[in-house]
């Protein structure tokens, strides 16, 4: 039966973790997968879920399901995270959510629902996306398209270039947005193009889906949150996949959050039933202890200030490292330059090199990162940066 597949290639950005992990020169630096690392070169548990850990383990008495929807409490706390305490759909209830695992699994949960929809819905992606946006909507049979986005020349937005094309977009067709902190380009819309980007999806009438990933690593936890609110608060329906992987630093828990704002509490009940319907199809429950953590760090004073603070600090060590790669790249004499870096925004940037830039300086050097010249800032510390720029300069 297996016969006839044939086999594939390593997926692009986990595949770059494997070859690191295989590469012997002690110089080797990853900046591959999108994982948070410390100046050591490490992703530590953060001390509020570490907390909430211990708390977890002293409270929890039974390993009994849990509801279909997982840890409500996370849920509740995560909607009014993202959306705001006063949104005004949280109040009307209607919005419909679950529980996911992970942000993959929040987006492919989505997708089913969208093909549940019936019609020949497209989903329109940025050009360029998260490669893994592909597979998690295209395998649940939607058909794909994409609108410009990122100009490698420039290494800006092509907001007109995208406007262009979303107001070609029919009315009931899906078009992804990044909330914030743009994965792979670190390029993120400012506030007045958001208020543009809602002017279009009113009179178009396409239903935006917000893939939120990198809450509080862009401008901080409330103002990352701007683009989502704004459409969350204006339109009748909007869908929403988020993850606690990097901002709680939960990777390996797979802990999301799959949600639709609906048109009113009655379409929300609907909505609700068929979002578990699908989960229930595909995994049945999602794990509990992620959520289950995030549940108590958020209804915390203390534990939700102190992870706060966490995230805060990640944040600004990421601006600052940035930064920091500009000087260097500069002191090691590149003639490009490479400001834009520190205009971008949360945990990537695109250094605008090509492909076999990025091949060259992989394979002679150890620097690993993703073809399309995505870095992931928070590998960079103050003992590699220079290694990393020299490198870099070398196969400019
Ligand atoms: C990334 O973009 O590197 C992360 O979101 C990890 C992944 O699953 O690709």
């Amino acid at each position: 039966m297996f016969n006839v597949l044939p086999a594939l290639a390593p997926d692009p950005i986990l595949g770059l973790s494997a070859a690191f992990r295989e590469d012997t020169n002690p110089n080797k630096i990853d900046l591959g997968v999108g994982v948070y690392k410390d100046e050591q070169g490490n992703t530590p548990i953060m001390d509020a879920v570490a907390k909430a850990q211990h708390k977890l383990l002293d409270e929890e008495t039974s390993k009994t399901y849990i509801t279909p929807q997982g840890v409500q409490g996370y849920i509740d706390n995560m909607l009014n995270m993202i959306l705001g305490n006063d949104s005004p759909a949280l109040l009307a209830n209607r919005v419909a959510a679950v529980q996911a695992p992970g942000g993959c699994g929040a987006l492919r949960v989505l997708a089913e629902l969208i093909k549940r929809c019936g019609g020949d819905t497209k989903v329109w992606v940025s050009d360029p996306t998260w490669a893994n946006h592909i597979p998690l909507i295209g395998d649940a049979g939607l058909t794909l398209e994409t609108y410009p986005y990122f100009d490698k020349e420039t290494a800006s937005i092509r907001f007109d270039a995208m406007m262009e094309t979303l107001r070609t977009i029919n009315k009931g067709d899906v078009v992804l947005l990044h909330g914030c902190c743009h994965n792979p380009t670190g390029a993120d819309l400012t506030p007045a193009q958001w208020d543009e980007v809602l002017e279009v999806a009113k009179e178009r009438e396409f239903v935006p889906f917000v893939d939120l990933a990198y809450l509080g690593f862009g401008d901080g936890l409330t103002e990352d949150a701007y683009g989502l609110r704004l459409l969350a608060n204006n339109l009748p329906e909007v869908i929403i996949a988020a993850s606690c992987s990097k901002n709680f630093g939960l990777y390996r828990e797979r802990v999301g959050l799959a949600a639709v704002v609906t048109q009113d509490a009655a379409q929300k009940a609907i909505v609700q039933s068929q979002i578990q319907s699908v989960a229930r199809g595909i995994y049945s429950m999602p794990p509990s202890y992620g959520g289950a953590l995030v549940n108590i760090i958020l209804s915390d004073d203390t534990l939700r200030q102190n992870w706060q603070n966490e995230v805060e600090a990640m944040r600004v060590r990421m601006q600052e490292l940035r930064s920091l790669l500009v000087k260097h790249l500069h002191e090691q004499g590149a003639t490009r330059d490479f400001s834009f870096v520190e205009k971008q925004k949360g945990m990537f940037s695109y250094l605008c090199i090509t492909p076999e830039q990025v091949r060259e300086v992989r394979s002679k050097n150890s620097v690993y990162f993703v073809d399309s010249s995505r870095v992931n800032i928070a590998g960079i510390n103050k003992s590699n940066v220079e290694t990393l720029a020299k490198a870099l300069v070398s196969v400019l």
